[in-house]
Formats: structure tokens, C-alpha cells, sequence
């Protein structure tokens, strides 16, 4: 009997075989090994780390803008965290001495960075990018809480699937826009409600909840120009929802 495939083909398709079964299960295990590691569980409760760096000082009362020590989170995927350079353009003037930055002078001294534990995190088969969200005005609460009202930083919330999905699945829910400035670039409202809040100045209901952290309210009149906001922004709807989108 001729045979019907060539051998090439048999373990080609068993190997594709082998991985469709394979990797599923091998997303599941380490999905939930990673689910349970430190920087995936503790929601609401802020990690110890080796200096003691407040947020709320920095943001909330000294006005510093998140892109002053998060530059890239407008343009890549990650926003990482600030260099003790950052820190000390400030540091080397003002409480020089205090014993509280004392491993920011050692670090700045010996040249070594200063080991932040890390509060966010996805697993590594996630895929994820700051930029693109910021490019759509979603405000940085959104996704991580009130933080500039955290003295030490907490994670805002649990970075499930459908977590992620809720809002992929419906963004005319998230979008917004300032009625009293309907035309400011979508990125530069993402930054507005802090520099609002810093100047005492009213904001939107919606500002209101996401600076809060707080779930927003989703009323009909909200949607609807959540929907326009989709079109105009050219949001891909239906790739949102691809597996690829997030597991590539
Ligand atoms: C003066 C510098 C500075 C400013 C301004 C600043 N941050 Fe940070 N941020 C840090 C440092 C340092 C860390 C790492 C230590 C920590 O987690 O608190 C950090 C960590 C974070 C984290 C957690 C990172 C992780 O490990 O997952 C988030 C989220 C964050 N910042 C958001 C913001 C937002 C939002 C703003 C603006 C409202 C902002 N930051 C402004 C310095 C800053
Ligand atoms: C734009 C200037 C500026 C930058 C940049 C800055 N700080 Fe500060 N920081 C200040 C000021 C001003 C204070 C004093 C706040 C107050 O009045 O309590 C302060 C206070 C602090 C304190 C509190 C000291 C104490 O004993 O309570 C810590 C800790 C600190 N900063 C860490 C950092 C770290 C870490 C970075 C870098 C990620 C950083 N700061 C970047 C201006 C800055
Ligand atoms: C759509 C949700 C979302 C928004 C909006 C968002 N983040 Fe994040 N952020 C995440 C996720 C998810 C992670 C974990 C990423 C990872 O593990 O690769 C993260 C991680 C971080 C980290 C840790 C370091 C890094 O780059 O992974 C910092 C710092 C941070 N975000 C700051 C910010 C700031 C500042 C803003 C607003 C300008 C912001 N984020 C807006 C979801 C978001
Ligand atoms: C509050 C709403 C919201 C949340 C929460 C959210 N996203 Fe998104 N995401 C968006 C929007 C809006 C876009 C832009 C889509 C477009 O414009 O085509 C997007 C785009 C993306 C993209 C596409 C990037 C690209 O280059 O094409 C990825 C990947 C992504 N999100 C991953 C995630 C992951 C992972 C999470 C959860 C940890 C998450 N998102 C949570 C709203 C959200
Ligand atoms: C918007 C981003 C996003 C999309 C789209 C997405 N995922 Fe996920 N997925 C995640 C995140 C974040 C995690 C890790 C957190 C968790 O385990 O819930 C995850 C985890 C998983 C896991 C690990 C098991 C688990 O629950 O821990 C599997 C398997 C998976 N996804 C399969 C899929 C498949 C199949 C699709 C398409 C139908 C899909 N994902 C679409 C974001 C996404």
C-alpha cells in the first residue's frame, strides 16, 4: 500500500499534535504557578521594598508628573522604573542626609541599581503593552488603583484573563472624554485628572471614579459616546478579543 503521507508529514502532524495538546496544559501549569507567586496575589496590600518612596508625596503633593519617572510608558510596552539618577536630579539637593534614602545615596555611590520589588506582573506568556492603551486615554487608575494616594505601592488589581477580556470585550465602555474638552489628545487626558485633582479643579464623573480606583458606573448616555470614541480612535474591535492579541 502507497503510503498516504510522507514521513516528513507524520512527524510534522505529531508534533503538531503533541503541542496542541501540550500547550494548553503547559499554559495552565504555568499559569497557575505563576497565579500564586508574590508579585500576581497581594491586591491591596503594599509589598515591603528598600526604600521606602511614597507616591502620594511625589504625585499627589509635589505634583510630579508619572512620565517624569515613567518615561516610557507613553511609547513602549513596559513603563518600567526609574533610574536612582531620576531620584537624585532631586536628592542630591533636598534631604540629602535623610536616613530614609540612605540605600539611594549607597546605590547612586557604588553605581548599583536599587532592587524594587516588583508590585505588577503578567505571566510571561501574556502580552502586553503600556503604549497602546495610553494612546486611547485609558488613565493609568484604571488598571492599577489610586495611585496617587499610595504611600507605599499596592497592587489595584488582579491582572485575571477576564479581567482584561471585560473591557476588551466592550471598550465603548472605558472611553471617554471630557465633555468641556472634547478635542485634547486621548494620551494627555490620561494625565489630566491628576493635574485636576492637584489643582483643586472639578472633574468628570468618570475622572472622579478612576481617580478613586473605583469600578465605573456604565449609564446609556456614557456608552453611547464611549461608542463614537471607538470609531473615531479606529480601535480594532475584533482583534481585541483574539487569542493572539495577548498570547503571541
Ligand atoms: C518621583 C518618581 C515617581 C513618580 C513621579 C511616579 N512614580 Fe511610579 N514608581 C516610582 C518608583 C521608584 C517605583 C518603584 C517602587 C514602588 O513600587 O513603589 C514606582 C512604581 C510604580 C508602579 C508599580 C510598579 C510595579 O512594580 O509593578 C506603578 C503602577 C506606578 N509606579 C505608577 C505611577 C503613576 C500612575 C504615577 C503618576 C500618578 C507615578 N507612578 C509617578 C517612582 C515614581
Ligand atoms: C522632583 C523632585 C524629586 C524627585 C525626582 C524625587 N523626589 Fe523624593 N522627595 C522630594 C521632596 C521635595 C521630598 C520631601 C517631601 C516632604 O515634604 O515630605 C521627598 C521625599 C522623599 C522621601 C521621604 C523621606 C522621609 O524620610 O520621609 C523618600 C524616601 C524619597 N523622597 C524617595 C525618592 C526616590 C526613591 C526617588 C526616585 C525614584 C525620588 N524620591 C525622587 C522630591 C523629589
Ligand atoms: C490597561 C491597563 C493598564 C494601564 C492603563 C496602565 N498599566 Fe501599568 N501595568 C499594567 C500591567 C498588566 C502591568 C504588568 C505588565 C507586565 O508584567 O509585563 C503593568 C506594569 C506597570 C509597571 C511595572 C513595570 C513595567 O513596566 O512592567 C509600572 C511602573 C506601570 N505599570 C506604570 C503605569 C503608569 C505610569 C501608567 C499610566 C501612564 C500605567 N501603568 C497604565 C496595566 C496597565
Ligand atoms: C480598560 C480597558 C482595557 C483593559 C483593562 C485592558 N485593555 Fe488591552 N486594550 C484596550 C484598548 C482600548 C486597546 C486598543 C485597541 C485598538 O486601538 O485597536 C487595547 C489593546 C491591547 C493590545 C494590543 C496591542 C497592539 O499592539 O496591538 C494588547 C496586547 C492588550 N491590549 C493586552 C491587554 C492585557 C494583557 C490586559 C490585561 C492585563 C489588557 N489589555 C487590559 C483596552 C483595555
Ligand atoms: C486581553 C488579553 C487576553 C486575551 C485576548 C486572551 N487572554 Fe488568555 N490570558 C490573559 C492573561 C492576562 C492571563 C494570565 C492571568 C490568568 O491566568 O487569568 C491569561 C491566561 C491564559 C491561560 C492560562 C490558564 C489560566 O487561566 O491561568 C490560558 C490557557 C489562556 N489564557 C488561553 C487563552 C485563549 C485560548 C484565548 C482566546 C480565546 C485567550 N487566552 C485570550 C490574557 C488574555
Amino acid at each position: 500500500m502507497p503510503q498516504l503521507f510522507s514521513r516528513k508529514v507524520n512527524t510534522y502532524s505529531r508534533v503538531t499534535l503533541f503541542c496542541a495538546l501540550a500547550l494548553p496544559a503547559g499554559l495552565i501549569f504555568a499559569g497557575s504557578a505563576i497565579t500564586r507567586s508574590a508579585a500576581n496575589t497581594n491586591v491591596n496590600v503594599p509589598l515591603d521594598q528598600p526604600v521606602p518612596f511614597s507616591h502620594k508625596h511625589h504625585t499627589e503633593e509635589l505634583g510630579i508628573d508619572c512620565r517624569f519617572c515613567h518615561p516610557s510608558v507613553e511609547t513602549s510596552a513596559k513603563a518600567g522604573v526609574p533610574s536612582t539618577e531620576t531620584c537624585m536630579a532631586c536628592h542630591s539637593q533636598i534631604w540629602t542626609n535623610a536616613p530614609a534614602l540612605k540605600p539611594v545615596r549607597e546605590s547612586y555611590e557604588k553605581g548599583t541599581p536599587i532592587r524594587w520589588q516588583r508590585v505588577n506582573k503578567v505571566p510571561e506568556f501574556v502580552y502586553f503593552d503600556h503604549s497602546i492603551h495610553i494612546a486611547r486615554g485609558l488613565n493609568c487608575n484604571t488598571c492599577h488603583g489610586p495611585v496617587q494616594k499610595m504611600h507605599i505601592t499596592w497592587k489595584g488589581n488582579y491582572f485575571f484573563m477576564r479581567w482584561c477580556l471585560e473591557c476588551h470585550n466592550e471598550p465603548e465602555k472605558y472611553l471617554y472624554a471630557d465633555p468641556a474638552h472634547p478635542d485634547m489628545e486621548p494620551r494627555q487626558k490620561a494625565f489630566e485628572l491628576y493635574k485636576k485633582n492637584k489643582y483643586g479643579q472639578d472633574l468628570t464623573p468618570v475622572e472622579w471614579r478612576n481617580l478613586e480606583g473605583q469600578p465605573l458606573k456604565f449609564d446609556a448616555k456614557q456608552v453611547e459616546a464611549g461608542k463614537k470614541l471607538v470609531e473615531k480612535y479606529g480601535v480594532k474591535t475584533k482583534q481585541l478579543t483574539d487569542c493572539w492579541t495577548c498570547h503571541r
